[in-house]
């Protein structure tokens, strides 16, 4: 842990700093309510800073090869791969998360360092057939600027990792702001990158919980060219409205409100395991968590009596202590939002077959919890519920079980269980979601597109498409060639 002991500066063009007022604001571990450190709690005119540092070494490093930024990229890869236990306690002590699931994490943010630095060296851009004898067509990629980037509490290392790795690996240079819950795992990359090659101002990290103002600043500085965001859909419409006038591009990972359902000719093992991991993972605290459970009639009672088995099993508790499975809820706010979502569904009518209540370790552990009798126009049905909380509906017929699922603003996963062919490919196309997952709990990779439609935002991060994001492409018309 010594490598990450004091993570108590923001980082701006290779630099420690501290706020320009020298303001600082607490981190605090979930588990205990205790404050690890501090962190330096960073102005507009600290953005501003970043910024045109950013600017700076993007212009210096517009000349670099791809396989030079590869390289880094690698560096920084094996750096994250050779702290992985440390990186791991740091993301478990500022998120809450069980051990088991950090390191996972920190293995899952890694895999964007290595899978965008193979990719970058792939060709990019395209020869096309031209339309008359004289002409030569073709396109090149080019870097799209300085990025912003906005990141979560819920995947402190990951969701950066998705975004930092392929704008480098496409020769942009990168403005971070991560949550001002979970700071400290971008400052440890900040940290490790020290240990790469990686010019200076190319990466920059300003922590603050002035999110608002460096919003603000992020998304009408002229230098940014990029807006890339994950969190809640609220606050994606707003740097959306507010990144209007400067034209910048964007990408936002928002809200959703998952569909999970169960046909009758599911295997119903498999289902009740794909449920624990996609419901359970990071204590309901994911983007992609299984929010409504759709099980067939016939299948309920064995359904209900496999997941009570299974949700009794779980180990609530401090994500350090061996055997812990699920952590805390990161704050109050979160607490009292699935406190509440669930007394509400309980008052109109749900039954809780499980848990349902605070959790008698204190602080904001919530037990975990299934509901059944829950309907579609309970609140908790309409609400990204995040926590640990499984709400059952029932169905007996299909095509009323998909128009049910698709009855939300939102649109990022989806999930089903079945054997049945024919079944898995009618209802793939017919769920209006982003990601997809059949007979599976566990949906997200490097290299596989992820995010959502409609109100769960624009745009992909992951595979090639998440590299595209970070690339303009420039058609090259060569006209009167002999
Ligand atoms: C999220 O919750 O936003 C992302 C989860 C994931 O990448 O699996």
């Amino acid at each position: 842990m010594s490598l990450f002991k004091s993570l108590d500066s923001a980082f701006i063009d290779g630099e420690w700093i501290k706020s320009s007022d020298t303001s600082i604001f607490p981190v605090f571990n979930p588990a205990s309510l205790e404050s690890i450190t501090q962190v330096p709690n960073c102005t507009k005119n600290d953005a501003i800073k970043a910024i045109e540092s950013a600017k700076i070494a993007f212009r210096n490093h517009a000349k670099t090869s791809a396989f030079e930024r590869s390289n880094w990229l690698m560096q920084w890869y094996t750096a994250i791969e050779d702290n992985k236990a440390a990186l791991a306690e740091l993301v478990t002590q500022e998120s809450g998360k069980p051990l088991a699931e950090a390191i996972a994490e920190v293995q899952y943010a890694a895999s964007f360092f290595q899978w965008f630095a193979e990719s970058i060296k792939r060709p990019q851009g395209e020869i096309i057939s031209p339309s008359t004898t004289n002409k030569r067509l073709m396109t090149i990629k080019q870097p799209i600027g300085v990025v912003a980037g906005i990141t979560p509490w819920n995947f402190p290392i990951a969701m950066l990792a998705k975004k930092v790795a392929p704008a480098i690996a496409a020769g942009c240079s990168f403005v971070l702001k991560p949550a001002a819950e979970t700071p400290l795992s971008a400052l440890a990359l900040a940290k490790l990158s020290k240990q790469t090659d990686l010019p200076k101002g190319l990466f920059n990290v300003v922590t603050s919980t002035h999110s608002a103002d460096i919003g603000d600043v992020f998304t009408t500085h002229e230098f940014i060219k990029k807006i890339t965001f994950t969190g809640s859909t609220e606050v994606g419409k707003k740097l959306l409205a507010q990144s209007a006038d400067t034209i910048k591009s964007t990408s936002m990972e928002l809200g959703g409100n998952a569909p999970f359902i169960i046909f009758d000719d599911a295997d119903l093992d498999t289902a009740v395991d794909g449920l624990m991991v996609s419901k359970f993972r990071n204590s309901g605290q994911t983007c992609v968590c299984a929010n409504r459970v759709f099980v067939h009639n016939a299948l309920m009672e064995d359904f209900l009596q496999k997941l009570t088995d299974k949700v009794n099993l779980l180990s609530v508790g401090n994500g350090l202590d061996e055997g812990s499975t699920i952590g805390p809820l990161i704050n109050q706010n979160g607490f009292d939002k699935v406190a509440t979502l669930v007394q509400a569904a309980i008052e109109q009518g749900a039954t809780c077959l499980v848990g349902g209540k605070p959790h008698n370790k204190g602080g904001t552990y919530f037990e975990p919890t299934i509901l059944t009798g829950v309907t579609d126009s309970m609140a908790i049905t309409q609400t990204e519920i995040f926590g640990p909380v499984v709400p059952v509906l029932s169905f007996t017929d299909e095509t009323d079980v998909i128009a049910r699922a698709n009855d939300t603003p939102y649109g990022l996963a989806a999930y089903f269980f079945s054997q049945n062919l024919n079944r898995v490919f009618r209802v793939s196309e017919q769920l209006k979601a982003g990601i997809i997952g059949i007979n599976e709990g566990m949906i997200s990779h490097a290299n596989v597109p992820f995010g959502g439609v409609k109100a769960s935002g624009i745009g992909r991060e992951g595979a090639d498409v998440g590299l595209e994001a970070y690339l303009e492409t420039k058609s090259l018309c060569i006209g009167n060639v002999a």
